[in-house]
């Protein structure tokens, strides 16, 4: 007997998601943490990122710091080199079916899978009042992944059980109704990528920690900033260990291989002290980002063709949100 030689399906191309919430100015943390790689991924696959003003209600509710917020997100993005041709770049709100979905994914969700969230525990641990919106943060987190049928998700590792309890209702819904979500898996930064950036104190770099440099800050600010990195006292013409000292660690971020080591034998040497070790720092940040800056504000006078390029984004991102819903529809029983 010959076996079934079933056709094979036509390839899909590989889906990649991510969302950002607009939380603030981004630091070099937030750019070689994650920035960078978001960014990188539109030559790898059909990208979606969004910006995700519905889930940061859970935190903020004022009308105009949620816009201004959201604005400075896509500024940032589209900046640093996000390319709308390649990436459908869009606000959360600007596909409210996101909402329906959560709504029914919520009825296959078990309150017990929501009460395990980490992120909700710390939160209610930290003396927050949870709101029902913040309960169900996650389930909204999945309608996102799953109403573009989502393949890949980069995410930072607090986010990895969000993923994890995606995966449980897509799971549930596919089981239940019928088998049209895939099981998204993340795509997590490398250790050594995440290997923390560290702020102006040493501590890991963090808007909670106040020791940020600031990807967009610069002149005078970015020079008190960049000279107040916290060394030890060591007098000049001393020799320095560059593997303890956080100067040289953000400045290894932006050097090549010959930069650093000639920087590191300078340190061994005492040839060079931390104040000289940071005006090499602040001119390499100068450096790689003065292109990104003079972009950023280009666009910061072309509201109008921002707000194009996420009203363009939305209507890619709709139209494929869409084809989920009518599906989700007709295999619930809500449509025929
Ligand atoms: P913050 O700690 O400033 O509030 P977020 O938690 O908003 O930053 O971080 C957004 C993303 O940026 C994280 O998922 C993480 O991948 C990355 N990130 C933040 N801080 C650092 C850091 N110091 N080093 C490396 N990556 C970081
Ligand atoms: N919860 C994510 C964060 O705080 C943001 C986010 C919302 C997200 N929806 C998403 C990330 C969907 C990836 C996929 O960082």
């Amino acid at each position: 007997m010959t076996p079934a030689n079933p056709t094979p399906k036509p390839a899909q191309p590989l889906r990649i998601l991510s969302g950002v919430q607009p939380s603030g100015k981004l630091h070099l943390g937030n750019y070689f943490g994650a920035v960078k790689h978001h960014i990188a991924l539109q030559d790898q696959g059909q990208c979606f990122f969004f910006i995700a003003n519905y889930h940061a209600m859970t935190t903020i509710q004022k009308a105009d710091a949620l816009w201004d917020n959201t604005r400075d997100v896509a500024l940032d993005y589209l900046a640093l080199g996000l390319d709308p041709a390649k990436v459908a770049f869009f606000r959360q709100s600007d596909v409210p079916e996101v909402t329906e979905l959560a709504w029914i994914l919520s009825t296959v969700t078990n309150m017990g899978l929501l009460e395990r969230a980490v992120s909700y525990k710390d939160k209610i641990d930290k003396g927050i009042e949870a709101s029902v919106g913040l309960f169900t943060y996650p389930v909204l987190m999945a309608a996102d992944i799953l109403i573009y049928r989502s393949h890949r998700v980069p995410v930072g590792r607090d986010q990895v059980q969000h993923l994890e309890m995606t995966r449980d209702m897509a799971i549930k819904f596919n089981h239940a109704f019928k088998e049209i979500f895939p099981e998204p898996q993340p795509i997590v930064p490398k250790e050594d990528a995440m290997a923390k950036v560290p702020g102006t104190d040493g501590q890991k770099m963090s808007k909670s920690y106040g020791n940020t440099i600031d990807i967009f800050a610069e002149g005078k600010p970015l020079e008190k900033t960049v000279m107040g990195i916290k060394t030890d006292s060591t007098p000049m013409g001393q020799p320095l260990n560059p593997d303890t000292c956080n100067v040289y660690t953000l400045y290894s971020l932006f050097a090549t291989l010959e930069e650093k080591e000639a920087l590191a034998a300078d340190y061994r040497a005492g040839k060079i002290g931390y104040g000289g070790a940071k005006k090499l720092l602040k001119a390499k940040i100068d450096g790689y980002f003065a292109p990104f800056r003079e972009k950023r504000k280009q666009l910061a006078l072309e509201p109008a063709s921002v707000e194009d390029i996420l009203r363009d984004g939305a209507s890619r991102a709709r139209a494929e949100a869409r084809i989920t819903m009518d599906l989700v529809r007709q295999v619930t029983g809500l449509a025929k």
